[in-house]
């Protein structure tokens, strides 16, 4: 009886490891109630023309239009991030647990690199142009050690709400405890608390 039970629990969870993506619809797309009026407006994203022809902004700064900024979206299983680096700005270590980001550079160049699950760092230098896949879940990165020349990227997503989580902050802005993350990184608790504060996380009281 257990047996059986495991095998159509592993044969279910096999079956939803290949439908790993988002939920296919059996709709031409999903519009809310309550959303505003169904016309070409719906199906438009505005949000890019604040960073169109302005100054980069001082620190990394990204874009997106998800299903969160861009509701047409939902149920579509792509979205889309422009990504902004001035001068020496960095996008830190994060990962996206839903999706696959595929990265093109538009302006200036960029170091990126994502980390295998056995450990092994890929990395490469691109250039205007150059189109770089960062696998879905792994740990990644893009960085401008340009002195005096920014960047831009576009990056597209094979869900339309990527799921993105930084490494940083949610080690290490969430509540978990000093002496948790001491043990965790093998160091002190003084330590964790610089990093914390560093990354503007609440001491806690
Ligand atoms: C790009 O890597 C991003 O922040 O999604
Ligand atoms: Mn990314």
């Amino acid at each position: 009886m257990a047996s059986t039970f495991f095998k159509l629990l592993s044969l279910f969870l096999l079956a939803s490891m290949v439908s790993a993506s988002d939920l296919d619809i059996i709709l031409d797309f999903l519009a809310f109630a309550n959303s505003i009026a169904l016309d070409g407006n719906f199906f438009t994203f505005i949000g890019l023309h604040s960073i169109y022809d302005v100054d980069y902004p001082p620190n990394f700064k990204v874009t997106r239009a998800s299903t969160v900024e861009f509701p047409a979206l939902n149920g579509q299983s792509v979205s889309f991030a422009s990504l902004e680096y001035l001068t020496g700005t960095l996008n830190p270590p994060h990962i996206h647990s839903r999706s696959v980001e595929l990265l093109i550079v538009v302006d200036g160049s960029l170091e990126v690199g994502f980390v295998d699950t056995i450990g092994k760092l890929y990395t490469q230098a691109l250039q205007v142009m150059d189109i770089f896949v960062f696998p879905k879940g792994l740990v990644h990165y893009q960085y401008n050690p340009s002195p005096d020349q920014p960047a831009m990227a576009i990056s597209t997503f094979g869900s339309a709400n990527a799921g993105t989580v930084s490494i940083p902050s949610t080690v290490f802005v969430t509540s978990i405890d000093d002496d948790v993350l001491a043990k965790g990184f093998k160091t002190d608790v003084a330590t964790i608390q610089k990093i914390k504060a560093g990354l503007g996380a609440k001491a806690k009281i």
